[in-house]
């Protein structure tokens, strides 16, 4: 069985290879990422060592060099994790967001039809059914839920996600789609809340919290979101969307107040900023079809997930030390030091 995985020198993509290598010993993995910002090859260097692994520095809108992979690799399943993943950068420059996020998949998609697979997977975000108010605690996201985008980002997500349902429908492509709520754990860039937070908390630097920071997310552990796609891939119904979620809402106040707890920070650090523009209040998933149908449930409870990720970002200070000193101060200068900051 050969796997690719794109996107896997990021954030979920990187914890996907580490669960499959782990979980079954006797795949091939060979993961294609093009390396942008949120690329890390030292997140893979334990990967490397591993003679059934393969990384293939290749941009996924590269039609030519994804072609030439299939004919090399000859893979069973392709699992689709490249993708511009951050709103705020969308919100800034939309235009990459529409190369890599729609056409990337179209070049997959058209790579499978050509040389033939037997599972095509998108992973997607809860973020394509738009937002729900805060004052209606009783309404989830069902896969049902029409898509109703906010962002530049989720806007090219939906489209990449129709554009996986019609090729099913059209050309028979057998292809399953994932809708998965935010992810937090190790390897997450730190660009992102809960790392951003962790990060800047440690330098004793402020804790930039857009608008009122009564936003709410729905927070899984990274492994638990791997552990749905393997069996997602194995046992899920061709065409078919599948949610991830593990009911674990949280107000993002509470998430930086929380971290400051945890790292004896105090929570003079909290800076309130400029709202995102479009800003979602609330996601919140209902993941009954993947309990009913693949026995899917979370493991790792947020008190307990949200420690080892902290405790993760103490012990790999080099990791996220050595991202944020380069090309990320450009655009933190960018994003946070002006008045047009996170706006
Ligand atoms: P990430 O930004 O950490 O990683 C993205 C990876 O894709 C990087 O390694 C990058 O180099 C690579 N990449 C980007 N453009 C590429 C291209 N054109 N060709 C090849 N590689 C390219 O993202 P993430 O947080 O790991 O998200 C992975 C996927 O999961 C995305 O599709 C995202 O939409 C989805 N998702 C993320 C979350 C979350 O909470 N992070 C939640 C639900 C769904
Ligand atoms: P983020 O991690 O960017 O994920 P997403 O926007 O995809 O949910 O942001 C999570 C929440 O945290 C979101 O409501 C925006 C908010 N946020 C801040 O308040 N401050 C920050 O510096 C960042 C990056 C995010």
């Amino acid at each position: 069985m050969t796997i690719i995985v794109t996107g896997g020198a990021g954030f979920i993509g990187s914890n996907f290879i580490y669960y499959m290598l782990k979980e079954h010993p006797s795949y091939r993995i060979v993961c294609v990422d093009c390396l942008t910002y949120a690329g890390n090859l030292s997140t893979l260097e334990d990967a490397l060592e591993n003679p059934d692994f393969r990384f293939c520095r290749i941009n996924i809108c590269d039609r030519e060099a994804i072609y030439h992979l299939f004919e090399e690799e000859h893979p069973d399943i392709v699992v689709n994790f490249a993708a511009e993943s951050h709103v705020d950068r969308s919100i800034a420059d939309p235009e990459v967001f529409l190369d890599t996020n729609i056409k990337g998949t179209a070049v997959m998609m058209d790579a499978c039809r050509k040389y033939g697979i037997t599972r095509y997977h998108q992973v997607s975000t809860d973020e394509v059914y738009g937002d729900l108010p805060l004052d209606r605690p009783d309404l989830f996201f069902t896969e049902e839920t029409p898509i109703h985008t906010s962002s530049p980002y989720s806007s090219s997500k939906a489209a990449a996600d129709l554009l996986v349902l019609a090729y099913h429908r059209t050309y028979n492509l057998p292809v399953t789609v994932s809708r998965c709520s935010n992810n937090y754990g190790p390897y997450h860039f730190p660009e992102k809340l809960i790392p951003l937070m962790i990060a800047n908390a440690l330098a004793d630097k402020p804790l930039p919290v857009y608008g009122k920071g009564l936003n709410v997310r729905d927070w899984l552990y990274v492994e638990d979101h791997c552990k749905a796609i393997d069996l997602i891939i194995h046992k899920g119904r061709t065409g078919e969307v599948y949610n991830i979620g593990g009911h674990n809402e949280m107000r993002n106040i509470d998430i930086v107040k929380l971290i400051c707890r945890e790292l004896g920070k105090p929570e003079s650090l909290i800076t309130f900023v400029k709202d995102r523009k479009g800003h979602d209040m609330r996601y919140a998933i209902d993941p009954k079809k993947i309990h009913n149908e693949l026995g899917w449930l979370p493991e790792t409870k947020f008190e307990d997930g949200i420690i080892k990720t902290i405790q993760w970002y103490l012990d790999h200070q080099e990791w996220w030390k050595t991202i944020i000193s380069g090309e990320y101060q450009d655009y933190y200068k960018k994003m946070y030091d002006s008045d047009s900051s996170a706006n």
